[in-house]
């Protein structure tokens, strides 16, 4: 006879590792949901939607002192295999409205959940998500009318809600209540209702209503950046990217950088307006386009979060960005936004919501809050730096402790801007360089091409785009491969006296230049581009020393490298410039567009949006320019990769050339020696 039970079972659910006992006979549902684990739900239980699955592992689980049997779970029920045999419920899966605790059990919840896979194009990058979203689907049956019980219909609409989801003091949007009753009774009174439940004030509040049951609903991702906007559209039931789509940000033709499109709106009386729609009209055609891909309704799209830099930002929100031109900076708003999608003229669900994230500061916006929530410094021990490189470019440091935030003018040099053979990342841009410290002879890979210059097949690989001109990334690699190769010195100076070994080294004016690409066109790294890179590097590493001043640190951990420029920087390279902080090279990665991710995350689970809003108000704001400081880090970072700074993580990978013994006294620098690059 087994031994009497003294104990309730003890529930796991993974990947939360919430646990906790509950009595034999509760719903999986109850327990998780008493716990805090979320649980997806349209149907109320009913067992028709699906969302609610569930998966028991099975085995022994020492560490948690479980072991988790098949048996210790309700056998499979009635609405279960109802629902499997309309539906699909996969081996192993069960709805955990409808499956009970028998014994002790972890429990899987699929945090990616597919119930109309086929329509996902765009897996998501191997990231999970946990979901909390802002809007839920929840279906309902209403009492139909009755000529002795006069409640009218929208009222029978809430008491079922109330009863079903608990839901009290909803409020609604008021261009709802004239559909109500020809929805309703199109449902034959059974409707989904959307609800949304975010705002400070906490009541929640009914944003659509569907007629009958409906099982899908989703929400977009944005990052409005000042070159180019990133779009995802996202199952607000599966936390799954459906579709992601981008395009130039239309306002570039006011301006190039952000403080043109200031200036723009500064001379021109309706600047502020055609900046706005034109951005506005960019992001209806996106999300047009995606829905197109994706074969969804676009009144289905029923939350929007969206992020951007503070002029971005104010310009999509409809609000004059003058103030953001000048010291101090001041922001119109820096808390989160929260408004209807629609009055940003966005051809969405009427009732859709929208939030962005707040601002650090005038020149550290939602973008840079979305990418610190993607990256958490603030969730860290270790010290952890996040540098988000655009025109200006966005720091964050610090641990769970301090975490502090600047901004660098980095020029757009990086971009490729301001350098005579600079290009944006295209086909036919030149994205690698090596030279050759003996021959001074270079090799190059050229965006849209495999093959690097000196291999068979390059000249048939870049026979349709040609070799146009250097982006970013090569930017960056030349003026570091032209360091390690003795090209340039320390202080960024072309050696002339090295004319006489190559003929790669030419003579313009006073001073000298590397001849990079022989072709049409020629490209050639001139003594000012050289400038332009140290110029633009000083400031970004004159904005990180000070943060790393302010928290007393002579060192950081981590480094993580956001936006598109990031992700395709090699990390050694930019620390051979010093345009990062030495650091131990495996703990530097890019991140890719961090901020677009960060704003999904915002989307999916409005625990993140607390967290940022949270984290936001914490962050200390350190203005460069009002820093003592900051005049003495930018001469040093105009050296290579330093003039007052070591770098002994990037000496352990690469050969840096010895500095001048006047400059550093002994002139041995410990691991550095003459001329021989590669890691
Ligand atoms: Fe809908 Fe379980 S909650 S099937």
């Amino acid at each position: 006879m087994d031994k009497p039970m003294t104990q309730d079972p003890l529930v796991l659910f993974m990947p939360s590792g919430k646990r906790g006992r509950f009595p034999r006979g509760t719903a999986i549902i109850d327990a998780a949901r008493e716990l805090g684990v979320y649980v997806e739900s349209v149907c109320g239980g009913r067992g028709i939607c699906g969302r609610c699955q569930c998966e028991v592992q099975t085995g022994q689980f020492a560490k948690h002192g479980i072991t988790s049997k098949a048996e210790n779970i309700s056998p499979l029920g009635a609405k279960e295999i109802r629902y499997a045999e309309k539906r699909e419920l996969k081996e192993g899966r069960r709805l955990s409205c409808s499956a009970y605790i028998e014994g002790d059990l972890v429990i899987d919840i699929p945090q990616d959940l597919q119930i109309n896979a086929q329509i996902v194009r765009k897996a998501d990058d191997g990231r999970i998500i946990e979901r909390n979203t802002a809007v839920h689907l929840c279906y309902v049956e209403i009492d139909e009318p009755d000529m002795h019980k006069p409640l009218g219909d929208f009222d029978r609409l809430k008491a079922a809600l109330e009863k079903d989801w608990g839901l009290t003091g909803l409020t609604v949007d008021f261009a709802i209540l004239p559909t109500i009753q020809k929805v309703l009774r199109q449902g034959e009174w059974k409707a989904t209702v959307a609800v949304h439940r975010d705002e400070e004030e906490g009541r929640a509040r009914i944003i659509a209503v569907y007629p009958g049951f409906k099982n899908e609903a989703y929400g977009i991702a944005c990052d409005i950046g000042s070159t180019t906007i990133a779009l995802h559209l996202v199952s607000l039931l599966s936390g799954s990217t459906i579709a992601s789509s981008g395009t130039p940000n239309p306002q570039i033709r006011f301006g190039e950088d952000l403080m043109s499109r200031v200036s723009y709106v500064m001379m021109n009386p309706d600047g502020r307006g055609a900046l706005t729609d034109a951005v506005r009209k960019a992001l209806d055609e996106l999300i047009g386009q995606v829905c197109a891909e994706a074969g969804i309704d676009r009144r289905d799209i029923l939350d929007l979060v969206f992020v951007g830099n503070p002029i971005m930002h104010h310009l999509f929100l409809g609000i004059d960005p003058t103030e953001l031109g000048g010291a101090p900076f001041a922001l119109a708003v820096s808390g989160p936004v929260n408004a209807n999608a629609a009055e940003m003229g966005l051809d969405v669900n009427p009732g859709a919501r929208l939030y962005m994230l707040p601002c650090i500061a005038g020149h550290v916006g939602a973008d840079a809050a979305a990418v610190t929530l993607c990256e958490g410094p603030h969730r860290q021990d270790s010290q952890m730096l996040v540098v988000d490189v655009g025109t200006n470019a966005e720091i964050v440091l610090g641990n769970r402790d301090r975490v502090v935030s600047a901004s660098s003018p980095t020029g757009p040099a990086f971009e490729g801007a301001e350098i005579s053979c600079g290009q944006r990342a295209a086909p036919g841009a030149i994205e690698r360089v090596r030279i050759d410290p003996e021959t001074l002879e270079p090799r190059v890979r050229v965006i849209g091409c495999d093959k690097w210059s000196n291999e068979e097949g390059f000249s048939e690989g870049v026979a349709r785009t040609g070799v146009t001109g250097v982006c970013g990334s090569a930017i960056i690699e030349v003026v570091a491969e032209m360091y390690l190769s003795g090209i340039i010195s320390e202080d960024g100076v072309v050696d002339g006296s090295l004319a006489a070994r190559s003929n790669r080294i030419v003579q313009e004016g006073r001073t000298f230049s590397y001849l990079l690409w022989r072709g049409e066109p020629e490209l050639v790294i001139k003594q000012t581009d050289v400038r332009a890179v140290q110029l633009a590097k000083a400031a970004l590493y004159a904005g990180i020393r000070l943060l790393m001043d302010k928290k007393g640190l002579a060192a950081v951990d981590s480094i993580s490298f956001a936006g598109a420029f990031g992700t395709f920087i090699d990390p050694k390279y930019a620390m051979v410039l010093g345009l990062i902080p030495d650091c131990d090279l495996s703990k530097v990665k890019a991140v890719g567009n961090a901020a677009g991710y960060g704003a999904k995350m915002a989307l999916l689970n409005r625990g993140y949006r607390r967290e940022i809003e949270e984290t936001v108000r914490r962050v200390e704001k350190i203005e460069t320019a009002l820093e003592p400081d900051f005049q003495r880090h930018f001469v040093n970072a105009m050296a290579l990769p330093n003039k007052a700074d070591a770098f002994p993580n990037l000496a352990k990978e690469v050969r840096l050339p010895a500095r001048k013994a006047a400059e550093t006294g002994d002139g041995s620098e410990g691991g550095r020696r003459r001329r021989r690059s590669r890691g």
